[in-house]
């Protein structure tokens, strides 16, 4: 006997999964699905958001592109000028659907691709890992005098610090793209960080995803703190190594 699972069901399997705190949701939704029949209004709703979210979300990804290639070129140019690429890499990230709602919920909005495009601003972001402090700042300010871009929301975690000690220069970066019905401001979170300060937020994420509050005994919170300052420490001789002193 076949039984018959609406997307209510599947969504629901998805929210228990969620709030169990397992990250792939996919795994429960599929398993809710395998060997049931979806309904024809089930495939038409299936069908028509992913059209649009697609819709939506290729703009985001043609925004993050086109960002990343400008970043290339301020690197190249400075490579040429100044004999250094301050760029150590880039790398790059398209929320996930799941993750969009998540969040429009988490801020209390209503769950429609309006809000979405109007709410969440990191649906396209990049990080962008730099060798020195100092090159966060420039490459920030080099945008800053791209006349057709707009920086919005700069959070400065490197003058100020997150409790945890994050550290990072985050900002949104509105950039104008072209489609078929003409010109449209897209937002992109840009990331900027040192090498140092990304291999502690890499340790620091994997802690916290692996949910380890103590190591013999010792509570990893603040001793990832101390590390942070110990971190902000070296880079700051560093800095003065490069600046000649
Ligand atoms: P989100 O809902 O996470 O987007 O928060 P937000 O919009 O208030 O932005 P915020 O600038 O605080 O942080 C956005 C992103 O920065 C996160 O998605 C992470 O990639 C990174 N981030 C922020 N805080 C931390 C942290 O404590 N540890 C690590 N590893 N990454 C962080
Ligand atoms: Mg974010």
């Amino acid at each position: 006997m076949s039984h018959k699972t609406s997307l209510d069901e599947i969504r629901f399997g998805a929210s228990v999964a969620r709030k169990m705190g397992q990250d792939n949701v996919g795994e429960p939704a599929r398993h809710a699905v395998q060997n049931q029949t979806l309904t024809s209004r089930d495939i038409e709703t299936l069908t028509m958001l992913e059209f649009a979210a697609q819709d939506s979300l290729q703009k985001y990804y043609a925004a993050m592109r086109q960002m990343e290639t400008r970043l290339e070129t301020l690197d190249q140019e400075l490579k040429l000028r100044q004999n250094r690429n301050p760029i150590h890499h880039i790398e790059s990230r398209m929320k996930s659907v799941p993750s969009i709602f998540e969040k429009l919920g988490r801020y209390g909005k209503e769950p429609t691709l309006d809000s979405m495009e109007r709410y969440i601003m990191d649906i396209a972001g990049l990080r962008v890992i730099v060798s020195y402090v100092q090159d966060a700042y420039d490459i920030l300010d080099y945008l800053q005098k791209q006349g057709d871009l707009e920086v919005v929301t700069i959070k400065d975690y490197i003058a100020s610090p997150k409790e945890n000690g994050y550290r990072s220069l985050h900002f949104i970066v509105k950039l104008p793209v072209f489609f078929l019905e003409g010109r449209q401001d897209i937002p992109v979170e840009i990331q900027i960080r040192t090498i140092a300060m990304d291999f502690w937020a890499s340790l620091e994420h994997d802690l916290k995803y692996k949910r380890v509050h103590a190591v013999d005994g010792v509570d990893v919170g603040p001793e990832l703190k101390e590390c942070s300052e110990i971190i902000e420490g070296v880079e700051r001789r560093m800095q003065l190594l490069a600046n000649g002193l």
